[in-house]
């Protein structure tokens, strides 16, 4: 059995977890920092990086205790991981630092680890659990993008945004419309009293032609033109929207399938938790598919430690001198 400790400081979220043979998650701290951002409508960078300071050695206290590991929990620790990239320096390196302290001072091997593979190991978090090869549809803040994954830490782009990310046109829209950051969670729950059809919105990219890879932006464009018309009822226009934005990840999906053949579809990153993307993706796909459990939707420690039991089990771990990588590729 292998126990990390899986530290994620990436973006607005601290989150430090104890996850055992990278699936069972044994404790899960996630310090949000939403409500000093909301101020704000989005993440101010250096408040992010100064609080992920403030909260971090009592999150990782904490997340030992609670991992019930006995008096001395570093022995029963086989690494520590961080995310090294992508997201903001300020942050990622507060994770890095602290993470490649403890793991020297331990003397365990330290596990670097991209943000985007950590959500893809949030679906090892469920049950059942996948298998290789499966192709993943990436979902957040930061990213929208159509995976090949063949073999664990060997990956394909096949579609990626050619502007905003999905997620990042959930947190405009919110705050077009006077909904709160972040956008996805509010968007989501004003379209339940909303009519969908209530605006006819574009679905970009989406003809024979369009390929696999996305773009948003238009679509923040063309809410803000409707309204610049007239009043419009917050209620439609979220469900109009919503409904653009799931209809296209539903459309590049099913294209990906086609074209790869896949059998297995696995959905990550925040957006992963909007209830209408994972009713439809499970109802209209005809291959199996893996949601990641709600609760390691966005942001946090353990899928950063379940990436990094694959990791340690293929050798690959990194030492004092890897450091953080804002824009690291897959
Ligand atoms: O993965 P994540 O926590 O951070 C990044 O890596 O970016 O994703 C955050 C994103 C935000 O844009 C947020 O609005 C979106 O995930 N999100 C949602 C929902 N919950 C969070 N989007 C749609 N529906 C939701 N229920
Ligand atoms: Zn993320």
């Amino acid at each position: 059995m292998s126990v990390i400790l899986g530290i994620e400081t990436s973006c607005d979220e601290t989150g430090v977890a104890v996850v055992a043979d990278g699936s069972v998650v044994l404790a899960n701290e996630v310090a949000s920092q939403i409500d000093i951002h909301r101020a704000f409508g989005g993440v101010v960078p250096e408040i992010a990086s100064r609080e992920h300071t403030r909260i971090i050695s009592q999150l990782v206290e904490k997340a030992l205790d609670d991992a019930g590991l006995g008096d001395t929990p570093a022995a029963r620790l086989d690494a520590v991981a961080a995310t090294r990239g992508p997201g903001l320096m300020g942050s990622l390196l507060v994770g890095v630092s602290f993470a490649k302290a403890l793991a020297y001072s331990w003397n365990r091997p330290f596990v670097p680890v991209h943000h985007i593979e950590g959500h893809l190991f949030s679906a090892f978090l469920g049950e059942p659990r996948p298998d290789f090869p499966f192709l993943a549809l990436v979902v957040s803040g930061g990213h929208t993008q159509i995976i090949q994954c063949p073999r664990p830490h060997e990956y394909e782009i096949l579609g990626t945004t050619r502007d905003d990310a999905v997620g990042e046109s959930f947190d405009k829209v919110a705050r077009l419309l006077g909904l709160s950051y972040p956008g996805g969670p509010s968007i989501q729950q004003a379209a339940e009293e909303g009519n969908p059809e209530a605006f006819q919105l574009p679905r970009a990219m989406t003809t024979v032609k369009g390929g696999l890879d996305f773009s948003y932006s238009g679509l923040k464009t063309a809410v803000l033109y409707a309204m610049q018309e007239g009043d419009v009822s917050v209620a439609d226009m979220a469900a109009s929207f919503q409904a653009a934005a799931v209809d296209v990840l539903l459309i590049k999906t099913k294209k990906a399938i086609k074209q790869t053949g896949a059998e297995r579809l696995v959905l990550a990153g925040g957006v992963a938790a909007n209830q209408q993307l994972r009713e439809r993706l499970t109802g209209e796909l005809d291959i199996e598919v893996f949601l990641p459990p709600f609760a390691y939707c966005i942001d946090n420690g353990a899928m950063i430690a379940a990436a990094a039991h694959s990791r340690l089990h293929h050798g690959l771990t990194g030492n004092l001198r890897t450091t953080a990588k804002p824009g690291l590729s897959l």
